[in-house]
């Protein structure tokens, strides 16, 4: 298993002291591409906050039975952002992921998870599992969870509870059931002892579980993202627009995420779920997106435009909707700024990644934008397929068909001073990004002072719970603070 795989997992908090670094171990998951939906036991709630679980998985967090709206399904009650049951990416019934709607968000949720892990896993939680015990939220999850759901326990107590009969018995019929147990680690205890009973280190028992992260190549920098079409008004209903559906963008933001940068998205009109961790900004207007870019891009050390900026928007915005006039009807246009030129022109501005969405001569249009706009890399996208599912390969044979909406790119990276193009193959859009991210951030190391250690510096991305409406979550460390002694813009 490797974090490209984007698993399910549902995290079961129960009450322990230990219960402090479940938030750690969600961020642990999320940076390895995960969706992870939060359980807690009410005794969790005495130890951790739902409100972080919350905050560092993007999602509400579950712990009552007896809740029904959450139960109802719906948008997964208690205002749950997105989760199992609700109308949003694979957890739509049906979906590829989805096992069905049962009308029941226990049940919803057990069919949800791919892999449940119960951490840390106190010696009550314990008992109740091995028992078969459905009288709790967790515990009812965990019994409904099918024979493929692979179930993983962390234990986490006092050793003379760890160490005694009932505990081992109770653990031994789990791992008979088939249920993985990590842990625990030996050392000294919250209560003053020691032994074992110290719950695994959230980062190895996400290791053991998905694999490797991905590698800080962004650690301590600050990446500004724009994604999605921009919408330029005609009147109050109409406007000019495009394409652009905001999948790449937002692929990128996670993939930066990932990569251990603190992001800022900034986005057109898109119907996208934001990805934890990702501080959003939503403007509507070409206008509105180079306000918004120009504010956050002094204090970016990399800028990837992706959104697809109209060029032109109406000279005038009528204050009413235009009625219906004769057979022709002329439009007056005027230029939008260009934001990827503009940042790039920034003195000690950010590194910048442009993407250009070209018809014909691909390559060479992308070159030539690149040089115009002194940019750093330009990733050439292919847009003349008619397809929308990324099969088109016409053009230049760059296979870039179907860009817009679909869930598949390609792209061809220029750089800068560099003759050689590289051509990235087709590939689901996050993976596409992990490549762009992995061939750009290098440039962004570069970039800082010269002694090559800038990148994994200040920030170890212990920072927590978002700030601000749309930081939904905190992997990325403290959302304002600006990248400090991290990697550092172009010379
Ligand atoms: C301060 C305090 C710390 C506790 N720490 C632990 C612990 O580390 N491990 C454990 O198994 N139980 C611990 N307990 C006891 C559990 O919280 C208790 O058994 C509770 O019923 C567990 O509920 P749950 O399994 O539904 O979360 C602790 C209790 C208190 C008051």
């Amino acid at each position: 298993m490797n974090w490209h795989e984007n698993k399910r997992v549902l995290v079961g908090v129960s009450g322990g002291i230990a219960a402090y670094k479940s938030p750690a171990l969600v961020r642990e998951f999320i940076r390895r591409n995960c969706d992870v939906r939060v359980v807690m036991t009410r005794a969790a709630a005495e130890f951790v906050t739902p409100l972080t679980l919350q905050a560092v998985s993007g999602h509400a967090v579950r712990r009552d039975l007896w809740d029904a709206e959450a139960e109802a399904g719906g948008a997964g009650g208690s205002g749950d952002a997105g989760g199992p049951g609700d109308a949003s990416g694979s957890d739509v019934p049906g979906a590829p992921g989805a096992r069905g709607d049962s009308g029941m968000g226990h049940i919803e949720l057990a069919r949800w998870a791919e892999l449940i892990v119960v951490a840390p896993a106190s010696a009550d939680c314990i008992a109740r599992l091995a028992h078969g015990r459905a009288d709790d939220l967790l515990a009812a999850v965990v019994l409904a969870a099918a024979d493929d759901v692979e179930v993983t326990v962390a234990p986490a107590m006092n050793r003379r509870m760890w160490e005694s009969a009932a505990t081992r018995d109770n653990l031994a019929t789990l791992a008979k059931r088939g249920a993985r147990i990590i842990g625990p680690a030996a050392g000294g205890q919250a209560c003053g002892e020691t032994g074992p009973g110290r719950m695994t280190e959230p980062e190895y028992i996400a290791r053991e579980l998905i694999g490797e992260a991905p590698p800080l190549l962004l650690s301590g920098a600050a990446a500004l993202v724009t994604a999605g079409p921009t919408w330029e008004a005609l009147d109050p209903v109409r406007g000019l627009t495009n394409r652009s559906s905001g999948k790449m963008g937002f692929a990128l933001a996670q993939a930066a995420r990932d990569f251990g940068a603190r992001v800022t998205l900034v986005s057109g009109p898109v119907a996208l779920e934001s990805p934890p961790g990702v501080r959003r900004v939503d403007v509507v207007s070409a206008e509105e997106m180079f306000e918004a870019v120009m504010a956050e891009a002094p204090g970016a050390d990399l800028f990837i435009g992706v959104a697809a900026v109209a060029d032109y928007r109406p000279a005038q915005a009528a204050a009413h909707k235009i009625a219906k006039q004769g057979a022709r009807m002329r439009l007056e246009l005027t230029r939008n700024p260009d934001i990827l030129a503009a940042v790039a022109a920034l003195e000690s501005g950010p590194v910048t990644l442009g993407f250009a969405a070209e018809t014909e001569n691909v390559v060479a249009n992308a070159r030539a934008k690149l040089e115009a706009k002194g940019v750093d890399v330009m990733a050439a996208n292919w847009v003349g397929g008619d397809d929308g599912d990324g099969g088109g390969d016409g053009g230049d044979g760059l296979g870039n068909g179907g860009v817009f909406g679909g869930d598949a790119n390609a792209v061809t990276l220029l750089f800068r001073g560099r003759r050689e193009a590289e051509k990235l193959a087709r590939t689901d859009k996050y993976r596409l990004a992990v490549q762009i991210i992995e061939r750009v951030a290098p440039l962004v190391t570069r970039a800082g002072d010269g002694d090559g250690d800038d990148k994994v510096a200040a920030d170890d991305n212990g920072g927590d719970a978002g700030d601000g409406d749309k930081v939904t979550a905190g992997n990325n460390g403290d959302a304002g603070a600006h990248a400090g002694a991290g990697a550092r813009h172009r010379a």
